[in-house]
């Protein structure tokens, strides 16, 4: 017999180790190190070892997996797990309303909720006193799939709810519905390190969830990230919530994960405020949600409304615009950059996508279309989301035909059709030819561009024009510029030929790190722009810079050395320069600033959002990080400021949310310069 301290250490281990892992995955505040965690996991592991009658269903040292199961078992779900009816605009969403309001007069004074769809694996959890004792899919909503093993290894799932010690009692039986989903971020390490390992990386989160799940070597789902998130009780005994507002909040209670973006809605004019809101932050929620669930709160009122076909009344998947989608690659075209590489994009049958039609997507590169067997013809996965370039994702393989073709490397430039060169060992491949039209075109886009000269008015369309037009050879042409070289363009008039000259003459006074940046040598962006101009203070220093004074700079290595080097022996770069100095495009760096930048910012994180006065994003993100801060791309508590210029957008709510400090560029300049 086991000693009865042995028995209530375990107990005591159990209950520990439970807590911190609420701790940790559901509250995302841990209370214990790493260290301390393992070792009260290790202690608890060893008692179950030596004595294995104190194991228990609810142990957490489950949570590393089990034995391979042989098959799934069919289990049958104790009430039916219904599905939800779709509703694709505002209208239809309004005609779901009309027909319940005739079917129950509850319906015109009904609240809601309103709350993400999540786009993972529904799961079914069952409890009994407490202990969870059965996971699984949904299946056909009469029969899923017992994962329990797979389930309990997801570190947010409860083992024995209540988590907290509090005053609630367990349900003598409650059944839960929830969503097993892969956090974003999560997502893009697993990849990563799938990828590196040379493994197969998934495509998006909801297929590495429900994959992972339905494996029959738990220890393989243990590896995964899976999290999870519970949004309805659909069965139990004893006191249950009557409206599903108080239903998410006692599973909050209990110790649940809850989706964190739910609301309360007094009518359904509020709920689609909800979905708007929700629509425009979508990118930027730590999960992929792909609409929102509009519910009748009140449980009777929804369970009365019943059922049609699988679909109950009382709720509504409000869907947002799909983000991926398919259509057919009709050809594969090319574009040559500003540094001569060519790079292929996909010509699409138009398809809307994210809200917008969409006719052609970047394939990244040439070995992308290899690697991913990317053939012309193909039905395709095409992504749009947020900011993001429209990509192809990949082709559908099983819905070839058989007349796709795969895609030849081109020979040529289809600008200045000279010969294309592969370098060793690079992926990109090159039109050399330093006078080709399509990369002057380019190089006068980016010499112009906000964050190079700043020339307003002089977009791509006006650089082809001129490059068609042989108004210019090189980007030092355009400060020779005459009213009437415009005029002679189509579209052209008086006024904006001025207001282009005048834009033109003003980037004469731009800085010395604007001139090095847009000059477009490799390698050299923003900030390697900036640091050059504070080494070398004039044009004329940098263009006699050796290796070795090159290579001393900070955060410059011999390759882009190397780079720097090359471009300035080349003599084409050597008459720009000359005839820049000529037009009086000639800036040189103030002294006075001090050698070390005084890290100011160190230890701080950053997240830029909106149009600042002044400074390009560019500019903001190089200063933050000379002086010691990081940028990041999105708002989490761990951000130490939001940085807010014009029309902001949703990461100054969440900013809100969060209470983020936040700075207008002003208040960011006198942070720089404040001392500790
Ligand atoms: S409620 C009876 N709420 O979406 C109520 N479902 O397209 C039915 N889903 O399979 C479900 N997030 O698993 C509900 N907040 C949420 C949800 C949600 C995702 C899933 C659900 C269902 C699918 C329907």
């Amino acid at each position: 017999m086991v000693i009865k301290s042995k028995r209530d250490r375990a107990e005591e281990l159990r209950q520990q180790i439970n807590y911190h892992n609420y701790c940790y995955y559901v509250l995302n505040s841990p209370l214990v190190s790493d260290h301390e965690y393992d070792l009260l996991m290790r202690e608890l592991q060893e008692l179950e070892t030596e004595y294995p009658e104190l194991f228990k269903p609810d142990s957490p040292t489950q949570r590393v997996g089990s034995q391979p199961a042989e098959a799934f078992v069919r289990v049958p779900h104790p009430v039916s797990i219904l599905s939800l009816a779709n509703a694709f605009d505002a209208g239809e969403v309004h005609d779901w309303f009309e027909r319940i309001s005739k079917l129950d007069d509850r319906v015109a004074r009904a609240d809601f909720t309103a709350e993400p769809k999540l786009d993972g694996l529904t799961v079914v959890l069952t409890y009994e006193d407490g202990v969870f004792i059965n996971g699984s899919t949904r299946g056909d909503g009469e029969y899923g799939e017992d994962i329990t093993a797979n389930l309990r290894t997801v570190r947010s799932l409860p083992l024995r709810i209540p988590v907290k010690q509090n005053d609630l009692e367990p349900p003598p039986q409650l059944v839960i519905r929830g969503e097993a989903i892969i956090l974003r971020e999560a997502f893009e390490t697993m990849n990563r390190r799938l990828e590196q390992n040379g493994q197969r990386t998934y495509v998006n989160p909801r297929n590495a969830a429900a994959g992972a799940l339905r494996q029959l070597d738990s220890t393989l789902t243990a590896s995964r990230p899976i999290s999870l998130l519970c949004y309805a009780i659909i069965d139990g005994e004893g006191p249950l919530p009557n409206t599903q507002w108080e239903a998410l909040s006692y599973l909050r209670q209990l110790g649940f994960p809850v989706p964190e973006y739910v609301a309360h809605c007094e009518d359904l004019e509020q709920a689609l405020v909800v979905y708007k809101e929700m629509a425009k932050q979508r990118d930027e929620l730590p999960y992929e949600v792909d609409g929102v669930v509009i519910k009748i709160n009140d449980l009777q009122l929804a369970a009365d409304l019943g059922v049609v076909g699988k679909d109950p009344r009382g709720a509504i998947a409000y869907k947002f615009p799909a983000q991926v989608v398919t259509t057919l690659l009709q050809d594969i075209g090319v574009n040559v950059g500003r540094t001569g590489v060519i790079t292929p994009y996909a010509i699409l049958d138009p398809i809307e996508v994210g809200g917008v039609t969409v006719s052609q997507a970047t394939l990244h590169n040439f070995d992308y279309i290899a690697e991913k067997d990317i053939r012309v013809g193909d039905r395709v996965l095409i992504k749009r989301a947020g900011d993001v370039i429209p990509y192809v994702i990949g082709p559908v393989a099983e819905a070839r035909q058989g007349d796709e073709h795969v895609y030849t490397l081109p020979e040529h430039c289809p600008s200045c059709g000279e010969r294309l060169e592969r370098l060793p060992g690079e992926v990109a491949v090159y039109c050399v030819n330093a006078a080709c039209p399509a990369q002057l075109v380019r190089n006068l886009e980016h010499f112009a561009s906000r964050s190079a000269m700043d020339i307003e008015g002089l977009g791509i369309k006006i650089a082809k024009q001129l490059v068609e037009a042989n108004q210019v050879s090189d980007v030092a042409d355009i400060y020779r510029l005459k009213v009437n070289d415009l005029l002679s363009l189509e579209g052209f008039a008086e006024k904006k030929a001025d207001n282009i000259l005048r834009a033109i003459d003003v980037s004469r006074g731009q800085s010395l790190t604007r001139l090095i940046n847009a000059l477009g040598i490799r390698g050299v962006g923003e900030t390697v722009a900036g640091d050059l101009a504070h080494h070398f203070r004039s044009m004329d220093a940098l263009a006699d810079a050796t290796q070795e004074k090159l290579e001393r700079i900070e955060g410059i290595g011999p390759n882009t050395a190397t780079t720097i080097i090359d471009w300035n022996v080349q003599s084409a770069n050597r008459l720009l320069l000359q005839k820049l100095r000529e037009a009086g495009v000639w800036p040189v760096e103030e002294e006075g600033e001090v050698e070390a930048t005084p890290q100011t910012l160190s230890g701080l994180t950053f997240v830029l959002t909106g149009t600042l006065p002044n400074l390009t994003r560019g500019e903001a993100k190089a200063l933050i990080e000379r002086h010691g801060g990081k940028v990041t791309g999105s708002v989490s508590r761990r951000t130490s400021y939001l940085v807010a210029g014009d029309t902001p957008g949703s990461k100054l709510e969440r900013a809100r949310e969060y209470g983020v400090a936040v700075l207008d560029e002003d208040s960011l300049l006198s942070l720089v310069k404040t001392e500790g």
